[in-house]
């Protein structure tokens, strides 16, 4: 498989993102929701900083996947894929997008207008982040409630997402699912497929 993606599939580099990013958004999901259940201890602030730190990791992420997209692009729907579904396809990829670069502004711009300690969230202990403001009651109110929506509209779209992808795979028996798993074999040239 190729490190750059080609007209017909994913390159190494966006494949590994994409699902490095599964992984970790399936965890930063299940950690968030259980981390505000817990008594105050210190197991409960270090998963709320292994989450902020997890959480910025995505954001960086998902700032290096858009940029390598830019330069590598991105396979052709596969053949036969009607224009509508394509449309409908880059629609939510860009949805996604979106939200994977939100859902962690918002937690940030959360935890800076906290005014919790410390002011300035540090990546994995390597670096300090800008606090994005003071401390600010009625933006930690709107920074919540955005983070709370996005993970609604998140769990909407992914699982929309992954159904059409499983659809396509077992229903329609195209390559748009295999083409972003590892191992993925190159389409059939045209003179390889039997009667053309
Ligand atoms: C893609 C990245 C992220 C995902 C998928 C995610 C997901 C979640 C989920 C599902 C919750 C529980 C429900 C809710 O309150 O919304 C939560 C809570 C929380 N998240 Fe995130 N999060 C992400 C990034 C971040 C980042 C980067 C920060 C901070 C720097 C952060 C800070 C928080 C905090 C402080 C809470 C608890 C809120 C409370 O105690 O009421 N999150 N997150
Ligand atoms: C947190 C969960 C997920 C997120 C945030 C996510 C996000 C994305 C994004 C943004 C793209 C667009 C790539 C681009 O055009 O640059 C994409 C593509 C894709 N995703 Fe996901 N995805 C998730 C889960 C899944 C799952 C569970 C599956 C499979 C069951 C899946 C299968 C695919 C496939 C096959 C593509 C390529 C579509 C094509 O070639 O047109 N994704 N994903």
């Amino acid at each position: 498989m190729p490190l750059k993606n080609d007209a017909d599939r994913w390159g190494w580099i966006s494949l590994g993102i994409h699902w490095l990013t599964v992984a970790m958004v399936l965890g930063l999901v299940a950690v968030g929701l259980l981390m505000q259940e817990l008594p105050n201890s210190s197991t409960k602030s270090e998963l709320y900083s292994l989450h902020k730190t997890f959480g910025l990791t995505v954001l960086g992420l998902t700032v290096l996947r858009l940029l390598w997209r830019l330069f590598a692009g991105a396979p052709a729907p596969v053949a036969g894929t009607p224009r509508w579904q394509a449309a409908i396809a880059s629609a939510t990829h860009g949805v996604l997008y979106l939200i994977l670069l939100a859902m962690p502004l918002s937690g940030w711009l959360f935890h800076s207008a906290s005014g919790f300690p410390p002011r300035n969230l540090s990546w994995f202990g390597l670096f300090k982040l800008p606090s994005l403001s003071d401390r600010d009651p009625a933006l930690r109110d709107f920074a919540l409630a955005a983070h709370e929506w996005l993970f609604i509209a998140l769990a909407v779209i992914v699982s929309v997402h992954a159904l059409a992808a499983l659809k396509h795979h077992y229903v329609d028996r195209d390559r748009t699912l295999a083409r972003m798993l590892p191992l993925a074999k190159p389409a059939p040239k045209p003179q390889d497929t039997p009667g053309a």
